[in-house]
């Protein structure tokens, strides 16, 4: 049976972000829709007037996990609830089996959660390989110069949160089996606008204050489940546990065999508000979104010849996310401004950055702006 046709004008209208202006920025944060703010609001009544039960919150944590399982494929025990990407970065860094002479081999302009756990590892022995960015481009033959049998991991995101590039994973993924290098794929600008395979990655790991609609403070690890084991738990704490709630206090330290021997403490309303948009999220489906967030970005980047500007990359090479070079950006985000558009300047990129709740308006808006 056909599915019904999303009603992206009602969906659109459950993100008050977009009625005065064409929010174009959820590379920096995902603008928070009525759902995720009703039940972060119910909570926070709830816990004002200490009706709620700290438990019932808590579990939030498991749905969660359910929820961004199901969004990866995967099982929900291949799933740490985090609440920073660097401290999933962090976890698997400092924890990484150190043999002498290995290497780790990362890109040099990385957003800094996912570089500097990797160079801090250069205090217990670890050689840092930089891979330089060749025009704004993380390419998998710049790797392939760097990575060798004494590679004990390969760091990189699926899109670049600077420009929007977006990596060849598959040929990655290929170069770190031949290798036997571990992967660790930051997934912070692409789950949840795009499909983020899971094959052949070591570790996956996001923030999801962005595209999945949290609030801050929330993030999650996906770890292989061959590979968990070998990685101690960094902060084990009260729930680091196979069966979590039965003790608080004391002995034994078991910690589960799987990914959520890594799980930290939850803030509260974060959590239940991510639940909320994870929600939506799944409701939408994810093939859905890609193809509504990618068709967005693609309209934008047709129009923008008409206005004498060129896209930074190819359409293989570019995501959700279209990041423009231009000679002035800061002038060019103010006269953005002008026009009611938010879009965020990076390096010498402006970056335009498109998800469901968008629509055809704001790339016309936008458009126009950059024409004036
Ligand atoms: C690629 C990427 N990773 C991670 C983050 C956020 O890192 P953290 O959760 O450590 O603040 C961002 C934020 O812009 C990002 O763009």
């Amino acid at each position: 049976m056909a599915r019904a046709a999303i009603d992206w004008a009602a969906i659109r209208a459950l993100f008050p972000a977009t009625q005065r202006q064409a929010y174009l920025d959820t590379a920096s944060f995902g603008p928070g829709p009525t759902p995720v703010v009703e039940a972060v609001s119910s909570h926070l009544e709830e816990w004002s007037c200490g009706t709620g039960s700290w438990r019932v919150w808590d579990e939030v944590g498991e749905v969660v996990r359910a929820r961004l399982a199901a969004l990866l494929e995967t099982e929900s025990s291949h799933i740490a609830l985090m609440p920073a990407l660097s401290a999933a970065a962090g976890q698997v860094a400092e924890t990484l089996p150190f043999e002498p002479g290995a290497n780790i081999v990362v890109g040099q302009g990385e957003f800094q959660s996912n570089y500097y756990p990797w160079v801090n590892q250069q205090r217990r022995g670890f050689e840092i390989r930089n891979v330089p960015f060749v025009e704004g481009r993380l390419l998998v033959d710049e790797f392939a110069r760097r990575v060798d049998e004494r590679t004990a991991l390969v760091a990189a995101s699926h899109v670049q949160s600077v420009s929007g590039f977006r990596l060849d994973l598959e040929g990655l993924v290929d170069l770190c089996r031949r290798h036997d290098a571990r992967l660790f794929i930051d997934a912070t600008q692409s789950l949840g606008a795009l499909r983020v395979p899971t094959e052949g990655i070591d570790y996956i790991a996001g923030a999801a204050y962005k595209w999945l609609l949290s609030p801050r403070g929330s993030a999650f690890l996906y770890v292989r489940p061959e590979r968990a084991a070998e990685l101690a738990p960094l902060m084990p704490n009260w729930k680091t546990h196979d069966v979590p709630y039965r003790d608080y206090y004391g002995p034994p330290f078991e910690p589960p065999p799987d990914a959520r021997r890594f799980d930290l403490s939850l803030a509260w309303p974060v959590w239940i508000g991510l639940a909320a948009g994870l929600e939506l999220i799944l409701k939408l489906g994810t093939k859905t979104i890609e193809e509504r967030d990618l068709g967005l970005a693609q309209r934008f980047r047709s129009g923008l010849h008409g206005v004498g500007l060129q896209p930074a990359f190819s359409e293989a090479e570019t995501s959700q996310i279209v990041g423009l070079r231009v000679r002035d950006p800061r002038g060019v985000q103010e006269s953005l401004a002008r026009n009611h558009v938010v879009a965020a300047v990076r390096g010498e990129f402006v970056r335009f950055a498109f998800h469901f709740f968008n629509d055809e308006s704001d790339v016309e808006r936008a458009l126009g702006a950059l024409r004036v």
